[in-house]
């Protein structure tokens, strides 16, 4: 065998090689080394930064997608999937990705080799991303990293605040323009007029002591909210408890034209709990039932202890009205801060919307339950479950 001397035509096929090579990614240095064993060694290497990539956007929290060459896929995680469910490795973003503002923002990153930020609509889940799509330089290789972010939750937070504080100024306005107006006739044309005086005074302490109310109710929320994950520990009767609100109603029941029936056992019945909150909301419950159920002449309060579904004891309270009703639409409604299903009625018999809400939150604090049943035309069934301690 004689050995083999560079000829032009196999330096040249050498030169095409590497050429080739340096497209397909693979440095080709030492020309000792057989083709074939450096190709191997590339694709091991290739192997390694694979499965290094792989790693890296999967443990990245948000979605994220990695484009190399022509615009394909390199790598992506479960959030990117979760997104683009048809995602593949090798296929072109432009297939993969469907948003179109996503596309151009690729087509821009690589023109201009500066980052892109774009926001879109995902129209199937109703969600907002903000996505951001930088070119990230190689030696002798560009790459496209894409990470996502849903702007979904804080839109809503920004939207539950506005509404939050129209709904509170709604609340106020209403009141405020009350007094001023009674304010103004009594400088005015009612200066002495006694009667009237005293009807009006009348008219502005109710209005005053619904705006104090209002506020009252708002402080309480978001204590109560601030102690969400303090478990109260102090053991009560949940029977006194009831009794006592009872009691607190029977002025209200009596204009109201309602008997309130209170059932319970002999014997007291502990949960831990704080006393002030299970007032306030055994209060709203029989409250409501007395106030909006009142055509149904009768409200029943049925304390009872059972067995919760993971066969815990708990205290279960039961506040029946024979009232009109809640159509089925409004049930899951109720708890949230100032719905009510006739604002009118409710303004008119001093509520503000925040009772149930105020109910749901002393609730989750001591990790009971409430269940609302109603029929229209048959009443409601309001029943709060409240776990007991181990004995
Ligand atoms: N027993 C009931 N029967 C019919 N409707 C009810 C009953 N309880 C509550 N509701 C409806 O649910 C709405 C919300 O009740 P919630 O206690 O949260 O507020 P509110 O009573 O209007 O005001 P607040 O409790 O602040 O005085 C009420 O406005 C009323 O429309
Ligand atoms: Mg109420």
């Amino acid at each position: 065998m004689s050995a083999v001397h560079d000829s032009g035509d196999s330096a040249l096929w050498r030169r095409l090689i590497i050429s080739l090579g340096r497209l397909l990614g693979l440095t080709i240095s030492d020309n000792r080394t057989p083709l074939a064993s450096q190709l191997a060694r590339e694709e091991a290497r290739q192997a390694e930064v694979q499965a290094l990539l792989d790693a890296l956007v999967s443990g990245l929290p948000d979605p994220v997608v990695l484009l190399g060459k022509y615009e394909r896929v390199v790598a992506f995680n479960a959030g990117a999937i979760a997104l683009a469910p048809a995602m593949r490795r090798g296929d072109p973003a432009s297939i993969s990705l469907r948003m179109p503002e996503l596309v151009e923002a690729i087509r821009e990153a690589r023109a201009g080799g500066k980052q892109q930020r774009v926001e879109f609509a995902e129209r199937v889940a109703d969600r907002t991303f903000e996505a951001f799509v930088s070119p990230i330089a190689l030696a002798n290789d560009a790459m496209i990293l894409i990470t996502l972010h849903d702007l979904s939750p804080i839109r809503r937070v920004e939207d539950m605040r506005a509404d939050f504080i129209a709904n509170v100024s709604h609340e106020l306005r209403t009141p405020l323009a009350t007094l001023a107006g009674f304010i103004e006739t009594l400088q005015g044309p009612a200066r002495d007029d006694t009667a009237a005086r005293e009807r009006f005074l009348g008219i502005m302490q109710g209005q005053a002591w619904r705006m104090a109310r209002l506020i009252d109710d708002l402080l309480s929320l978001s204590r109560i909210e601030l102690r969400a994950h303090m478990r109260p520990d102090t053991p009560v009767d949940i029977v006194s408890i009831v009794r006592q609100v009872a009691d607190g109603l029977q002025t209200l029941a009596r204009d109201r034209g309602v008997a309130i029936e209170v059932t319970a056992p002999a014997e007291p019945l502990t949960v831990l709990g704080d006393r002030d909150e299970l007032l306030r909301l055994f209060e709203n419950l029989i409250e409501n039932a007395t106030k909006y159920g009142a055509s149904g002449g009768k409200v029943e309060v049925t304390i009872a202890s059972g067995e919760a579904q993971d066969g815990r004891g708990e205290a279960r309270v039961a506040v029946r009205d024979h009232g009109p009703g809640i159509a089925a639409e409004h049930l899951p409604r109720l708890t949230e801060r100032f719905y009510r299903v006739d604002v009118g009625e409710s303004r008119a018999l001093g509520g503000t919307g925040l009772g149930l809400a105020l109910v749901k939150h002393i609730l989750n604090r001591h990790q009971g339950r409430l269940a609302i049943e109603s029929k229209v035309g048959e009443g409601a069934t309001f029943t709060v479950r409240l776990p007991r301690p181990a004995v």
